[in-house]
């Protein structure tokens, strides 16, 4: 049987290090060959490492448990057993540009949940739905880097991918603002409601960067690639305000839009049910059938009944209609840990072996 390309997660013990090990469980192209961390939790069992803090309602994958924990910061020897990484970490942005781009120049592609080089102009930021032809600038990547192999391919923020795919097939009319508030889990936070006393009978309306995160974001998304960098579209003005639910997972998004040409309800609809992803992401095994879909009752979609539609990679929509100061507004439901972080960032890796950029050592 071909060897399946082996994988390092780089974040392991954490939130989304935990999703990305339950979600590559029998994959059918990657397997997860390395386990790693901070110090404190390197030297160990995985097992060990996570006891008392494993957060996945699924057992650990007997195949990970007794990888012994690696340092994080120990480039060089994770580079010797891997193809390739994922990395989710909770460390300072300026620490996380360095470490991510170590990798990269150890010729290990990253596949990174972290913020701290999705602002970089030759790093594609994927939503391989949306903009897989992104994945083009890695040339010059490579080329700044002064790497054969090794890149930086970053997913965007959980917040905006409830709102984003949805705004999407809308863009040909001239989409001119968005105001979008967000509805976010606990999880987001990296916790569970039992961590969080603070979210019990109470909203938090403060999570730190998202709203600035979730205006700057889609506008690198829905961008082109232009003199060898990606340029953000200008368009449309967005502006957020992101608030902490008691909600363990998953991102309800409460928008409104003005279009430049003004359809109809039934054209919006109709543009939802119709939009076509590309050929090259339809056939990925993490693609959901259905990117988008639309629910008629008025009461959907809902944070906890919608957010594992598609296995938690599909977007839910509902609740469309006229507003007295904008055009229309919507609600829109994804799930944060799956499509936001780890189901995502293992959808643009099927993406990046399939179209050559990660392949086996
Ligand atoms: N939670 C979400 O929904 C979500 C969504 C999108 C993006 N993200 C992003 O994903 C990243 C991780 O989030 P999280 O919620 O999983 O955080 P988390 O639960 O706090 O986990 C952080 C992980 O980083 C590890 N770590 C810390 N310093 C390290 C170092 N120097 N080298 C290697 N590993 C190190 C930790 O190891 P120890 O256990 O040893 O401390 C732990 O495994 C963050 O950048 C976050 O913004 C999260």
């Amino acid at each position: 049987m071909e060897r399946k390309l082996q994988v390092g997660i780089i974040g392991a013990t954490g939130m989304i290090g935990q999703k990305f090990i339950t979600l590559l469980k029998d994959h059918p192209w990657f397997e997860v060959k390395l386990v790693a961390a901070s110090k404190k939790s390197a030297g160990v069992t995985y097992e060990e490492a996570v006891k008392g803090r494993w957060k996945m309602k699924e057992d650990i994958p007997a195949s990970v448990r007794k990888l012994i924990v690696k340092d994080g910061e120990s480039v060089e020897e994770i580079c010797m057993e891997v193809d390739f990484v994922f990395c989710a970490i909770s460390l300072n942005k300026e620490e996380t540009k360095l470490l991510e781009e170590a990798y990269a120049k150890h010729e290990t592609p990253v596949i990174s949940n972290n913020s701290a080089n999705r602002y970089v102009e030759d790093v594609p930021m994927l939503i391989p739905e949306i903009n897989y032809n992104h994945i083009d600038i890695i040339n010059e990547q490579r080329k700044r880097l002064r790497t054969k192999r090794g890149f930086i391919a970053v997913k965007p923020n959980c917040s905006i991918q409830s709102y984003v795919p949805a705004i999407t097939p809308l863009l040909n009319q001239g989409v001119e603002s968005i105001l979008a508030c967000t509805y976010q889990a606990i999880s987001g936070a990296g916790k569970k409601l039992s961590d969080y006393p603070q979210l019990i009978d109470n909203v938090i309306p403060y999570i730190s960067g998202e709203e600035e995160k979730s205006e700057k974001e889609p506008l690198k998304i829905w961008g082109s690639i232009k003199n060898n960098k990606i340029v953000n579209a200008s368009n449309p003005i967005i502006t957020t305000q992101c608030v902490r639910v008691p909600v363990e997972d998953g991102h309800l998004a409460a928008v409104y839009f003005n279009l430049k040409n003004k359809i109809s309800k039934e054209d919006i609809l109709r543009a939802w049910e119709e939009y076509k992803i590309p050929d090259v992401v339809a056939s990925l095994p993490s693609t959901p059938r259905k990117f988008l879909r639309y629910l008629k009752e008025e009461d959907r979609p809902q944070t906890r009944l919608d957010r594992d539609y598609e296995n938690g990679m599909g977007i839910t929509i509902g609740r469309l209609r006229d507003d007295s100061l904008f055009d229309y507004k919507f609600i829109s439901v994804s799930h944060n840990t799956v499509r936001g972080a780890a189901g995502g960032g293992i959808l643009s890796a099927e993406l990046l072996y399939k179209t050559g950029y990660i392949n086996k050592k």
